[in-house]
């Protein structure tokens, strides 16, 4: 039987989660107070219940809010501490997160005060609890293709300390076909690439997310299920998804957990992983995401596995790296009798 504790200690990686939506309301307000920013809300507890979203772009509209407190190189460190320490006590060994450096330049705030100061933090989760990370820069699908770019270039400069590229924000009206320059060149400097499509958006942009970006790994990817030869496809490749369970179920892609695709795309032998995607706005962490969705579609402790095997498997971690981790997982899986 799956319970809270089994969820808990089991061995995983997390692989979507954006920075900047790990930002609680309580931190908010003091980073608020420490840049002298005026807020719409008069408490933290009033901020919590505005986070009420009846489709991502209501999401994404407060979202953009809630950067505008991050301006020093500590906030952006205690923001991404915060984040880790939490990640850490949840039993994740490695995780893959995303920045949207266009958020913060666009505000005058220099690129490489963000990454310099995320990846500080970085190596602090990994000198004191062993927890390895990568980071990924996305790409504001909403801002012109000529910031898109100069985003790219600023990356090149810090390509030590980013693995990869990737793209969010608003869904639907910009299809992936839009960065094809962008994904080239940041392919070209060896960069990873990673999209959010499926979520809100048609099955087509995930078709262009894989031909024309040429994707190693797909955000969300939901509604790929709607294409038959697409999930072929996907199955054929093993292209990892990164499905955020609490995350579809607040910004309404699903009406109920119950209705959750996460296990038809088990079933049907695609390469799913549990996620937070912004678990400060989205009511829980990646063990609440395991936990709601597991409870909520009946999965098994073999499911429960594969997602954990799913998550490490999926990283941008190398051969060897993988190896010890699944190991660890295995040995997990034994004690418990799932194996
Ligand atoms: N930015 C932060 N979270 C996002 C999501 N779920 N979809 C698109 N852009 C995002
Ligand atoms: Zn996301």
């Amino acid at each position: 039987m799956i319970t809270p504790e089994l969820i808990e200690q089991m061995p995983k990686a997390e692989l979507h989660v954006h920075v900047e939506g790990t930002l609680e309301p309580e931190l908010c307000f003091e980073l608020a107070k420490r840049n002298h920013i005026e807020l719409e809300f008069a408490t933290a507890e009033e901020l919590r219940e505005a986070y009420q979203f009846g489709s991502l772009q209501d999401f994404l509209d407060i979202y953009y809010q809630g950067c505008a407190v991050l301006i020093e190189e500590q906030d952006f460190y205690d923001l991404t501490w915060a984040h880790l320490e939490k990640a850490h006590q949840q039993n994740i060994r490695h995780t893959e997160m995303f920045f949207d450096p266009q958020a913060h330049t666009s505000r005058g705030i220099p690129f490489k005060r963000v990454v310099d100061s995320i990846a500080h933090a970085m190596t602090d989760a990994e000198t004191k609890f062993g927890l390895s990370s990568h980071l990924i820069f996305c790409i504001l699908r909403h801002m012109d293709i000529e910031s898109a770019l100069a985003t790219v270039d600023e990356a090149i400069k810090f390509k030590d300390q980013l693995i990869g590229i990737g793209l969010d924000s608003s869904e639907n009206g910009f299809p992936p076909n839009l960065y094809t320059e962008v994904f080239e060149r940041a392919r070209d400097a060896g960069f990873k690439a990673v999209a959010h499509a499926g979520e809100e958006g048609p099955p087509d942009y995930v078709w262009e997310a894989l031909d024309i970006l040429k994707i190693d790994r797909l955000d969300h990817g939901n509604r790929s299920l709607e294409d038959e030869k697409l999930v072929a496809r996907l199955v054929e490749e093993q292209m990892a998804l990164t499905v955020c369970p609490l995350s579809n179920l607040k910004l309404r892609v699903v009406d109920e957990m119950t209705e959750h695709p996460l296990k038809i795309m088990l079933d049907k032998g695609l390469k799913a992983t549990v996620n937070s995607d912004d678990p400060a706005y989205f009511g829980g962490h990646v063990n609440a995401n395991y936990l709601t969705v597991s409870e909520a579609l009946n999965l098994s402790v073999n499911d429960l596995y594969t997602l954990a095997r799913n998550s490490f498997d999926a990283s941008f971690l190398s051969a060897d790296e993988k190896k010890t981790y699944i190991d660890e997982l295995d040995n997990f899986a034994q004690e418990n009798g799932w194996k």
